[in-house]
């Protein structure tokens, strides 16, 4: 508590437009009023003694940062739907709760999945650097061709609420589906997206989108092992940061074995491997899945409400558990 009385919170990024005013009444706001994260040192600072912490998946929530915070935390509220930058096991230990976005990011997720999948299949990227690099061209019958999806089957890994998401919007591209999660479901609609174990889906998959957690059980789950059992000429596009192996992806592409690749996310962002940059048929965006002003809006007012369900001594309304 500070002299205001009013309890203390951190937020370690500016948010949308709208959403801090929420807060600013009953809390006393310290705001890292910039797009780029907090330097590690100054978070530490800045994180002593507060009750609650508005994070975004650049800060690492470990012991460090939870010692230098203190015992008066309360609460971390990722600005995600992710939780793989938080040590939930440490957090539980102190009796910090967690809290993340779930839900409201779901469909501009799922857009921007599709959005890749086109550019990806259809050579977007090539074509507008062709242009934009003043080369000569003209329409011919075999150029920049690219590959039709109606009829194409679509692997979906990981089936939550953005892989269910991603498969409705399919149907309208006449592309059958089939995905692999971890727990295959009792009941199976006779004309919806098929249960496949992994490496079946794999090896079914012509396009494959990637929208599972990352967590210990799916970091690396697509190595070089895995993407070799793609069909020939396979498009993978990747919506969650290391689940697929950045290295072996660039590989696949560089050897011809994949025909294009497009991610959304990186491991170490803000680096983008060379091996990824050096491929033309990677389309590359910097982590825009949930970048649209209302998504943005929504993930940051209910990071805001978890944080003034928590201060309030309620449960937060999005928990996630150690
Ligand atoms: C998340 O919420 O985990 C996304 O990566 C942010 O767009």
């Amino acid at each position: 508590m500070t002299e205001t009385s009013l309890p203390s919170v951190l937020v370690t990024r500016r948010l949308a437009p709208g959403v801090l005013e929420r807060l600013t009444p009953s809390c006393d706001v310290t705001l890292h009023d910039d797009d780029l994260p907090m330097p590690r040192p100054e978070l530490l600072r800045a994180v002593a003694g507060k009750a609650a912490v508005v994070t975004t998946l650049d800060d690492l929530v470990d012991a460090e940062f939870l010692d230098a915070a203190g015992p008066g935390l309360r609460l971390v509220a990722n600005h995600a739907v992710g939780t793989h930058n938080v040590d939930l096991a440490a957090c539980a230990e102190r009796g910090v709760r967690v809290s993340n976005t779930p839900g409201v990011l779901t469909e501009a997720t799922a857009d921007m999945a599709w959005a890749l999948l086109l550019a990806a299949t259809r050579r977007l990227g090539e074509g507008e650097r062709w242009l934009r690099s003043g080369r000569p061209w003209a329409w011919a019958p075999n150029f920049l061709l690219g590959m039709e999806l109606s009829g194409t089957p679509l692997g979906i890994l990981g089936m939550g609420r953005i892989g269910r998401a991603v498969a409705r919007r399919a149907a309208a591209f006449g592309m059958p589906v089939g995905y692999h999660n971890r727990t295959r479901p009792a009941e199976v609609a006779e004309d919806g997206p098929r249960w496949l174990p992994l490496d079946e889906l794999l090896e079914r998959s012509q396009v494959l989108v990637v929208t599972c957690p990352l967590n210990a059980a799916t970091r690396h789950l697509l190595d070089a092992d895995r993407l070799a059992r793609l069909p020939a000429g396979a498009v993978v596009v990747s919506m969650t940061a290391g689940v697929v192996d950045e290295e072996a992806l660039a590989a696949a592409l560089d050897s011809g074995a994949l025909f294009a690749a497009a991610v959304d996310n990186f491991e170490r962002e803000p680096e983008v491997p060379a091996a990824l940059l050096a491929q033309e048929r990677a389309v590359l965006a910097p982590h825009l899945g949930s970048s649209t002003v209302r998504t943005r809006q929504a993930m940051g007012g209910l990071a805001v409400d978890n944080v003034l369900a928590v201060l309030a001594g309620a449960a937060p309304l999005t928990p996630v558990q150690a």
